[in-house]
C-alpha cells in the first residue's frame, strides 16, 4: 500500500529452496546451497530474473467464439457503446457462447490456459457473464471447474449472471434481476461453483440501485463480492462497492477524489485494467497515482475478455501501467503479484517468494525485472513453475 507498493526485496544473487510443492527457504544462493540435500534437483537462473507467478485477478477467460468484425468496426471509428446498443458487444458473445456444448467451450478455454502461462501467469480469475441463463452460467461455471481439474494453473470463479441483460428480457430487464436472485445464485452457491459475485454496474446494464441488490444477495448466500465500477461513466459504483463492503472495485476509468477516498475509507482495492482502455482506443485510464498516494492496495489485471480487453498478457499490462499509468515497474509488480493475490483472498499462499508459500514462479530471459515492463508486446518467459514443477504448456 502507499510507498510500500514499490518497494520489492530483491534477491541478487538468489536461491530459493523447494520442498513438496512449497517454499522452505529464500536468500543468496550460497545460503541456499548449504541448506540443500546432495539429491536436490537445481534449476540455474544465472543471469535471469525470478519473479511470483503472476495473478490475474480479473479475468473472462470462458467464452465462445470471438469479436474481431467488432475489432475491425472499432478501426473504422464505431465505439463500443455503439456496438453494443445495435446489438452487438456483449450480447454477440452470448449468442457465440450459448451455441457452444461445454466441451467445446473447455476445448477453447485451454487454449486460453496456455497463453496465459506462456506469458506467465499461474492464478487467473475466471468470470462467468456470458451465458445469461440458468443453464449457461452454470455451463460456463462448470467448465471453469474443469479448467482446474486439466491445467495446471488456479482458477478463481467469479459469478457474473448480472453482466448485460440477454435480449429475451429486453422489455422486462426486472424479470432477468429476479433470475439471477432467485435461481442463479441459489444454484451458483449451493452448487460451490463460485468463491466471488460481481455485477456491470454501469448505465444500460444495471444501475446502482439493482447493482445493491443483487449483490446483498449474493453476499446473504456467502459469496465475496468485486464490481464492475465506473468503466464507462462515474455512476456511483465505487461508493457502492465501499457501502458493500466489496473486495475489490474493478476498472475505475472514471472515478473522481470521492469515491477514491470511499474505496479508502472501506479499504476496498482498486483493480485498475489499462488493457480495456487501450484496446478500446479510449484516453481515459484510471488515476492510479492517486490511489497509490491515497494508500490503496492497487491490483492491476488484464480483463481479457473478447471484447474490450483481448490480452492474456500481464507483462503487457505491466508496460501500459508504466507508460499509461506512471506507475513504477516495481509498483506494478507488486500489483500484478502479492496485491493481487490478496484481492482474491489468497495472499498467504501465492502472490509472493517467501518460505511457507507454493512455489509458483517464473523465470524470464532478462537480468533487471523493470525490463518485464520495458521490452513490450512479446513473451519474455523462459520457464514457467507451478508447485515446484517445471510445465511445459
Ligand atoms: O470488463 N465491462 C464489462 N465487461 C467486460 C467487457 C465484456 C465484453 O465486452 O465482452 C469488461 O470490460
Ligand atoms: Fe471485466
Amino acid at each position: 500500500m502507499g510507498a510500500e507498493l514499490g518497494e520489492l526485496s530483491i534477491i541478487a544473487d538468489g536461491g530459493m529452496l523447494v520442498t513438496d510443492g512449497l517454499i522452505v527457504a529464500t536468500g543468496p544462493s550460497g545460503e541456499i546451497e548449504k541448506q540443500m540435500s546432495g539429491d536436490a534437483e537445481v534449476v540455474d537462473a544465472t543471469g535471469r530474473v525470478v519473479l511470483p507467478g503472476f495473478v490475474d485477478a480479473h479475468a473472462h477467460p470462458v467464452f465462445g467464439g470471438n469479436r474481431v468484425a467488432e475489432f475491425e468496426m472499432r478501426a473504422r471509428g464505431a465505439t463500443y457503446e455503439e456496438i453494443a446498443a445495435s446489438g452487438g458487444g456483449i450480447r454477440s458473445t452470448v449468442r457465440q457462447t450459448r451455441a457452444a456444448t461445454e466441451d467445446q467451450l473447455l476445448a477453447r478455454a485451454l487454449k486460453h490456459a496456455a497463453w496465459f502461462i506462456r506469458a506467465g501467469t499461474t492464478t487467473v480469475e475466471a468470470k462467468s457473464g456470458y451465458g445469461l441463463s440458468v443453464e449457461e452460467e452454470l455451463k460456463i461455471l462448470r467448465v471453469t471447474r474443469r479448467l482446474n481439474e486439466e491445467t495446471p494453473i488456479e482458477f478463481v470463479p467469479t459469478f457474473l449472471g448480472a453482466h448485460a441483460i440477454p435480449e429475451e428480457f429486453q422489455s422486462a430487464p426486472d424479470g432477468y434481476v429476479s433470475l439471477v436472485i432467485d435461481e442463479m445464485l441459489p444454484r451458483v452457491a449451493d452448487e460451490g461453483l463460485a468463491e466471488f459475485c460481481d455485477v456491470f454496474c454501469e448505465n444500460g446494464y444495471f444501475d446502482v440501485a439493482t447493482s445493491r441488490k443483487i449483490l446483498t444477495a449474493a453476499k446473504a448466500r456467502g459469496l465475496d463480492i468485486r464490481i464492475h465500477a465506473d468503466q464507462l461513466t462515474n455512476g456511483g459504483g465505487a461508493e457502492l462497492a465501499a457501502e458493500l463492503g466489496a473486495i475489490t472495485a474493478d476498472h475505475l476509468e472514471q472515478t473522481e477524489a470521492p469515491g477514491i477516498a470511499a474505496l479508502k475509507r472501506a479499504r476496498v482495492q482498486p483493480v485498475l485494467l489499462p488493457g480495456s482502455v487501450y484496446a478500446l482506443g479510449k484516453a481515459r485510464y484510471p488515476r492510479a497515482r492517486e490511489m497509490i498516494e491515497a494508500g490503496l492496495a492497487v491490483v492491476i489485471a488484464t480483463d481479457f475478455n473478447p471484447g474490450s480487453s483481448p490480452t492474456p498478457s500481464m507483462p503487457m499490462v505491466l508496460s501500459l501501467a508504466a507508460t499509461q499509468m506512471k506507475m513504477t515497474p516495481a509498483e506494478a509488480v507488486t500489483a500484478a503479484t502479492i496485491n493481487a493475490a490478496y484481492s482474491l483472498k489468497r495472499g498467504d499462499k501465492i502472490g509472493s517468494l517467501e518460505a511457507g508459500q507454493l512455489a509458483n514462479f517464473v523465470l524470464y530471459d532478462c537480468a533487471d525485472y523493470r525490463e518485464l515492463a520495458y521490452w513490450f508486446g512479446f513473451p519474455q518467459a523462459h520457464s514457467v513453475y507451478l508447485r515446484g514443477e517445471r510445465i511445459s504448456w
